[in-house]
């Protein structure tokens, strides 16, 4: 690993030596011009050929203040936010309101809700990573339009979309800094364990709480 580091650094090295200071990835990143939340609802709703969008009765797209500072990113719709079209509305929905609301939050008031995911997985089967990068640019476009100070992303689906980091265990409760392809100044990010997973293991609660905490904290440093 050391060695391939330094091979590609030596390459770089090569490169910049040449005058050469511009990459184009071989696949160009998708770039959404859509600068407001009603046209990236509408360009969502009006994507064809979707097998998710066939299974499913709504689309998903937010809920809460679009003014707000602290934007929570979930996975995926689960029954009731299918049936509803409201995000996080169902059990772990309701486990959600009662993490953010210990420490002084409501979702109406200051938080932004969305998925990475726009409508529901059958069975609630877990995304593919061809889903995910599928709707990549419409969550980085939906980050870049609300322009939150602090996301929180609940669970490893979120985290991986957002930060590529795998294994939620290892990483949840510190805070990172996310690159959104739309804005010049990086954004606080954590991750935290989903609500749907505290309810399978409630022996959990204590490092949610602990995350939390430390959530409270960054939004009185800020002043949020
Ligand atoms: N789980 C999620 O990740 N999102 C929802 O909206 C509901 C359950």
């Amino acid at each position: 690993m050391a060695n391939l580091i330094k091979t590609y650094s030596s390459l770089l090295d090569w490169y910049f030596q040449l005058g050469i200071d511009t990459f184009i990835q071989k696949k160009p990143r998708n770039r959404l011009s859509i600068n407001d939340l009603n046209n990236l609802k509408e360009s969502l709703n009006n994507l064809n050929n979707i097998e998710l969008k066939k299974n499913a009765k709504n689309l998903v797209f937010s809920d809460g203040n679009p003014k707000a500072k602290i934007m929570l990113i979930g996975e995926a719709p689960g029954y009731e936010e299918d049936l509803s079209g409201i995000p996080f509305v169902g059990h772990a929905g309701k486990k959600l309101d009662q993490m953010i609301n210990a420490i002084g939050l409501n979702r109406k008031k200051n938080v932004y809700i969305t998925n990475i995911l726009p409508w529901r997985p059958l069975n609630n089967r877990t995304p593919t990573d061809d889903e995910i990068s599928f709707f990549l640019p419409y969550v980085e476009k939906h980050i870049a339009i609300i322009h939150p100070i602090i996301i929180l992303l609940f669970g490893n689906v979120a985290s991986k979309a957002i930060l590529n980091k795998k294994g939620i265990t290892n990483f949840h409760g510190e805070w990172f800094k996310y690159n959104n392809p739309y804005l010049n100044e990086k954004i606080n990010v954590m991750c935290i364990f989903h609500p749907s997973f505290i309810l399978r293991s409630p022996e959990k609660k204590k490092n949610v709480w602990e995350d939390l905490k430390k959530v409270k904290i960054k939004i009185n440093e800020l002043r949020i």
